[in-house]
Formats: C-alpha cells, sequence, structure tokens
C-alpha cells in the first residue's frame, strides 16, 4: 500500500517538474542564452574592432577603436548575404544564426571547448573582413530590432551585467582596454542591454572608450550632445530610429530636454528649438481667430484687417478711420487715372470709338 502510494506521489511530482519544465524552459531560455552570446559576440565588435577596409595587420593593431561611437563611416557598402537573408526573415531567425557562427568563433572560443585549439582569428571566417562585414551587418539588424523594440530583445541579461564577460573574449587582448558601464540595471529600460551591446552609444561613453562608469561620467561625457544644458540627460528615441538606411548612415535622433517651455530638442539642429503650438492638433482659435506662433507659446488673433471686439466675442472688420481721408481720395483718383487708362486702351484696339472713360 505504502509503496503504491510512493509511487502515485512519486509520479505526481515528476509530472509537476515536466509541467513547469514544458511550460517555461524551451519557450524562453534558448532564446536567452542565444542572445547572451550574440550580445557578447557583437559587443566585442563594439568595444574592440577595427575598421578592416583599410589598414593592415601591422597598423589594425594601433588603430584607434570607434564603434561605441558610431557604425563604420563610411557605411558597409554591402550587407553580408547570410545576415542578409537571415535577418530579412525576423528577428528570431537572425538570432538563430548570428548566434550559430558566434559559438564557432574564435573570438568566443572559451565559451566552446571544441574549438579550444582553433588559431585562426577570423573564424569561422575566411578573412578579418568578411567578419567585420558580418559583425557590423548583424549589429545594423539586432540595433534596428532593438529601435523597433522587438519583445524577444527585452530583459534578457537581467540580473547580470550587459558586458560580462567582455574581458574573455579574444579581442580584448590585442585592443587591451576595458568597458564598463554601471546602467546595466536599468529597470526604466528594459532594452538597454539590447542597446548596449547592439548600439552605438550616441548619447553617452562616447569619449571615454565606451566607458560609462558613473552617473557623473554619464553627464559629463564630452561626447553627450545635451551636456551643455542645465538637465543633460540625453534620451534615444526608439521610434524615431528605425528607418534602417539612417541607422547605417549613423543619423540618430535623440533627444535632451529643453528647459524653456514650449521648446524641444531638434537632432537636426542640435539645440532646443521653438514648437511651432500652430501646427499642433490640440492647439484650436475659436471666435473667427487664427493660431499665431510665439517662441515658447501661442496666441489666437483676428486675421490682418480685423479686431477682436469684445463685445460680440468675435473678430470684425476694421472700420476706415476718418482722418485717413486724404488717403482715401488718393485712391479714388488712382481708381480713375487708371479708369481713363483703360479707355484709351480699348480705343487704341478698337473695342471703342472714343476714349472717354
Ligand atoms: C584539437 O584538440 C583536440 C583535443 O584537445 C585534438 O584531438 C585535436 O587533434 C586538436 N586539433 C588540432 C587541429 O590541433
Ligand atoms: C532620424 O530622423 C531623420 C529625420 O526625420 C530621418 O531622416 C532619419 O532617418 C532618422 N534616423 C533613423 C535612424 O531612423
Ligand atoms: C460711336 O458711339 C456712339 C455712341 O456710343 C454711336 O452712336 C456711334 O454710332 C458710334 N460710332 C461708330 C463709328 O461706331
Amino acid at each position: 500500500m505504502a509503496f503504491k502510494i510512493k509511487i502515485l506521489f512519486i509520479t505526481f511530482f515528476y509530472f509537476l517538474l515536466n509541467t513547469k519544465h514544458s511550460d517555461s524552459k524551451p519557450v524562453i531560455n534558448p532564446l536567452r542564452d542565444k542572445l547572451r552570446i550574440v550580445g557578447l559576440y557583437l559587443a566585442a565588435h563594439k568595444y574592440f574592432e577595427v575598421d578592416r577596409r583599410t589598414g593592415s595587420e601591422m597598423t589594425w593593431k594601433y588603430d584607434e577603436r570607434v564603434y561605441h561611437k558610431y557604425f563604420p563611416l563610411p557605411r558597409l557598402k554591402r550587407l553580408h548575404p547570410e545576415v542578409r537573408t537571415a535577418c530579412d526573415q525576423g528577428v528570431l531567425t537572425c538570432i538563430d544564426v548570428i548566434a550559430d557562427n558566434a559559438v564557432k568563433s574564435y573570438s568566443l572560443k572559451y565559451l566552446t571547448l571544441k574549438y579550444m585549439n582553433e588559431t585562426n582569428p577570423s573564424k569561422p571566417f575566411a578573412t578579418p573582413l568578411e567578419l567585420f562585414q558580418y559583425r557590423a551587418s548583424a549589429a545594423y539588424f539586432l540595433c534596428w530590432f532593438t529601435m523597433q523594440r522587438s519583445e524577444y530583445l527585452m530583459n534578457y541579461m537581467s540580473g547580470s551585467n550587459c558586458l560580462q564577460d567582455l574581458e574573455k573574449v579574444k579581442e580584448k587582448e590585442v585592443a587591451d582596454k576595458d568597458v564598463v558601464d554601471f546602467r546595466h540595471d536599468s529597470i526604466q529600460n528594459p532594452f538597454l542591454c539590447a542597446e548596449i551591446q547592439f548600439c552605438p552609444n550616441y548619447c553617452y561613453g562616447r569619449r571615454s572608450g565606451g566607458s560609462v562608469p558613473s552617473q557623473l561620467a554619464l553627464i559629463k561625457d564630452s561626447g553627450n550632445p545635451c551636456k551643455h544644458l542645465k538637465d543633460p540627460t540625453c534620451t534615444i528615441l526608439p521610434n524615431e530610429n528605425t528607418d534602417f538606411d539612417g541607422l547605417q548612415r549613423n543619423m540618430f535622433n535623440i533627444s535632451c530636454s529643453c528647459q524653456r517651455s514650449g521648446f524641444i530638442w531638434s537632432s537636426r539642429f542640435e539645440l532646443c528649438v521653438d514648437v511651432d503650438e500652430c501646427k499642433l492638433k490640440t492647439v484650436t482659435c475659436t471666435n473667427g481667430q487664427v493660431c499665431q506662433n510665439l517662441p515658447g507659446s501661442y496666441k489666437c488673433v483676428c486675421r490682418k484687417g480685423y479686431r477682436f471686439d469684445a463685445e460680440s466675442n468675435q473678430c470684425v472688420e476694421l472700420v476706415p478711420i476718418p482722418s485717413h481721408s486724404l488717403s482715401r481720395t488718393g485712391r479714388v483718383k488712382a481708381i480713375q487715372q487708371k479708369t481713363a487708362l483703360m479707355a484709351m486702351f480699348e480705343y487704341v484696339i478698337g473695342l471703342r470709338n472714343n476714349t472717354e472713360p
């Protein structure tokens, strides 16, 4: 009897464990694991890679690392065909294919002991140029998916540093620099790790080699476009950065908070500009008045030649003032002269037989 109950219990627990297993693990974790690999692989590119289109094995070592600031300049002429084909099919296929190549790479070889004695630094690609093209293309796409706020890229590093393990990638040995970013556990932005790993850090960490060690460093970074403002907080506007072509060209749209009300940050001019309230749907003028934009605000006014009459609560036509009668006479005279000229013209072309107006 007791034995039977025991079996029943075991079966029951097994059942419990199994349902839990099939409910959560297979759906979320493989994607999360892949993203951690892809994130590391592309962060290694962002922080430690140099432009392989120019220079040589000899000079690359001394080249400045700049991909924490912007994507390759000029942009890639051709995206890597494998990345392109995969990522055109959507974010999941994109991650799958890039993760596959990442685990075969020399860069992350400590992750897979299978490739421990690999000596080709471009693995799984033939040349450093192809590896560069592959990872730059992958970064374009994943940054683009991040800006589109793809739900799959949310919080995949939650609870751990986005740049965890970065010092273990092979590129670090050559680049010889440390990268830190204190923001990794941001609750406000569930896409922060995706932004840190895939996109150039357009707001912060640009001059400090990509590091953002503290809140103060974040604000003081000389590459921060908002640093001269009272509130130097710089924000990437995801919904304004979804143009793939613009992204490749480093045309990032950021926002600074403008102190004066009625002003808004212009990415294009890199300064706070006046909001034209008259163009907003929320602004309407009544009683026959029209909207007039002012610096920082707007007002409703009557058209030219009209004035506001408080009694009728309407715009009324301006009545000519008698003291201006002199100029009125002048106007009548001008009209008379014009009529006489017309009569002369009509006489000349034979429309009439006299020149009297
Ligand atoms: C790589 O390492 C494995 C075991 O460590 C060994 O059997 C194999 O021959 C090595 N391959 C090369 C190409 O050195
Ligand atoms: C930023 O905005 C400009 C102007 O609207 C646009 O041309 C550009 O493509 C945008 N950038 C991105 C990355 O979407
Ligand atoms: C000229 O005009 C007058 C009056 O308008 C008319 O009686 C006369 O027939 C006209 N002469 C010619 C030549 O058209």
